[in-house]
């Protein structure tokens, strides 16, 4: 990344020092708290306060973020401008195994896969070509993760902005899902990474 960008009107980011990095348990805490942020904006606009915070309360929680980095079955990955203090802009979070969704095996397969579990940029760095950097990190670790296993991954269906920036990175749509978000259902895509 060599660019330095705008944004926000008032803040800099400068994209030659922005890194990605695996995430510790250190991370923990910051993690949960961009999740709280983010995952509210990868809802669809009918999705309702209350199932969000509690769908951020239980599967977002610092503790959640602390099993993922320890585990040999995820990769979670932050992108952050280097302090002091260090600002994580973004994270990832990768996981392999074998699709547990009827309607995702038969989009992608049921073998081992690896699935792009989460993507999220903070609001200020969206645009910026942080959140590419990121998806690229997290294509490298899936390699890692799981070789030539296929990547993909679910995204709401009235997500337009997300599905454009996975589309321009080479994913491309092979069906449908069911994603419930604090009890309430909604309609995801499918999408695969084809390159
Ligand atoms: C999804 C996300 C990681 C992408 O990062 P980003 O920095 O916004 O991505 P980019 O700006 O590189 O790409 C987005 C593309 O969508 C386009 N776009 C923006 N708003 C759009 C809209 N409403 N409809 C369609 N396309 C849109 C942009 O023009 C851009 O395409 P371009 O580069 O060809 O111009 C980030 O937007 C994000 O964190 N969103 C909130 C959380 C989320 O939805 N995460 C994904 C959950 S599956």
């Amino acid at each position: 990344m060599a660019r330095r960008r705008r944004f926000a009107g008032v803040t800099h980011l400068d994209l030659s020092t922005t890194r990605v990095r695996a995430a510790t348990s250190d991370d923990a805490e910051a993690l949960a708290g961009l999740a709280a942020l983010t995952f509210p904006l990868a809802c669809p606009p009918g999705a309702s306060a209350d199932a969000i915070a509690a769908h951020v309360a239980t599967q977002l929680s610092p503790d959640r973020f602390r099993a993922w980095a320890a585990s040999a079955a995820h990769a979670l990955l932050v992108v952050e401008e280097p302090g002091p203090p260090a600002r994580p802009l973004g994270y990832a979070l990768l996981v392999v195994g074998v699709p547990d969704d009827a309607d995702v095996a038969d989009a992608v397969g049921r073998d081992e896969v690896v699935e792009l579990s989460k993507i999220y940029v903070h609001p200020d760095a969206q645009g910026t070509g942080v959140a590419g950097a990121l998806l690229g990190a997290a294509l490298d670790a899936a390699t890692v993760l799981a070789p030539g296993r296929t990547l993909w991954l679910g995204t709401n269906g009235l997500n337009a902005r997300a599905q454009a920036f996975y589309r321009k990175h080479g994913f491309v749509l092979v069906g449908e899902r069911t994603y419930v978000v604090g009890g309430e259902r909604h309609s995801d895509v499918v999408m695969v990474h084809s390159a």
